[in-house]
């Protein structure tokens, strides 16, 4: 199978052990109602895990705090043993508490633990990637706590490292302490805030990777993309994940699905060919 499957929108290559496809697939919406699990169809869900990578995906987003660990168990009982060339990216620096909060966990010990957690969950020696899952008001120094996980790389645990829900000072910082090659922040076709780390991304060889590209809880509306869409003949949801490919060269697509259908569908917006016409309508689009 690995050798037959065509990436869905091309790769990216960040080093030579890791080559993702610019079309990816984001695995939170698996995990059930609120992020919590039991998953609302178990079969559903391994269907669509089965689906992304028999389509070519090779980058997949999880992270124990779906479930929690629900989505972890759920990907290790689709996909292992996993195709040589499929690369699961994770994220720590948090956990659910009772009742579903999303709690800040990143002490030293709660880092490693987790980091821990997550390869006993996945079923693998080593995490291909660890993203530090920053708190949205939390704007102080990450050094402290990339160190943690640099530790953790030098001893083999963690391939690479990324960052999430960061600023672009906070981005600079982790890179005094650490390589980073992806940064996994809230953007889309009305939310624009991070255009400018988009192109510093792009610019440093980082990939940016957009979380919500579809809105996530509150689905994307705006009359020009619907307009859009008309016109090339694609859905709406798709011509906004084509829009974001289109827009930086390090963007990594990973929307989220519990569907086939719609996860067949998003994976075939990285064929959506967009006019600069086209490109220039949906940029005039604000959160405004
Ligand atoms: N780092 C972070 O802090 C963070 C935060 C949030 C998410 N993430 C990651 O980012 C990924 C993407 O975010 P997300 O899943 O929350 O949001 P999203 O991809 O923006 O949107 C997902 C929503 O869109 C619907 N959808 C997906 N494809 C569709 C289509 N073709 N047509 C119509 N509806 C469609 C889904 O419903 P259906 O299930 O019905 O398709 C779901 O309700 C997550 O899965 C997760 O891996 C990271």
């Amino acid at each position: 199978m690995t050798d037959t499957r065509t990436a869905p929108g091309g790769t990216l290559a960040l080093s030579p052990d890791l080559v993702l496809s610019r079309a990816g697939y984001g695995a939170m919406q698996l995990a059930g109602p609120g992020v919590m699990g039991p998953p609302r169809d178990k079969d559903a869900a391994v269907a669509v895990l089965r689906t992304a990578v028999e389509l070519g995906v090779t980058h997949l987003d999880t992270s124990d705090f779906y479930g929690p660990v629900t989505v972890n168990e759920l990907i290790r009982e689709a996909l292992y043993p996993y195709p040589a060339d499929l690369r699961i990216v994770t994220k720590v620096g948090f956990r659910r508490g009772p009742g579903g909060s999303w709690d800040p966990a990143a002490s030293r010990a709660e880092l490693v633990a987790a980091v821990h957690d997550n390869l006993r969950h996945l079923g693998v020696d080593a995490l291909d990637v660890v993203n530090l899952r920053i708190a949205d008001d939390d704007r102080a120094p990450v050094a402290d706590r990339l160190g943690v996980l640099a530790e953790l790389h030098e001893q083999g645990l963690v391939r690479h490292l990324g960052l999430s829900n960061v600023s672009a000072e906070q981005v600079a910082q982790a890179r005094e302490v650490a390589p980073i090659v992806c940064v996994q922040n809230m953007y889309n076709l009305v939310h624009r805030g991070d255009d400018a780390l988009v192109d510093l991304c792009a610019d440093a060889g980082i990939a940016y990777v957009p979380f919500f590209p579809l809105g996530g809880f509150s689905p994307l509306q705006a009359g020009v993309l619907d307009d859009v869409a008309a016109r090339v003949g694609a859905s709406a949801q798709q011509v906004a994940l084509a829009w974001l490919l289109h827009r930086s060269p390090t963007i990594l697509l990973i929307p989220g699905t519990s569907s086939v259908v719609h996860l067949r569908e998003n994976l075939a917006a990285a064929d959506v060919v967009l006019s600069d016409d086209e490109r220039r309508e949906l940029d005039a689009i604000t959160a405004g």
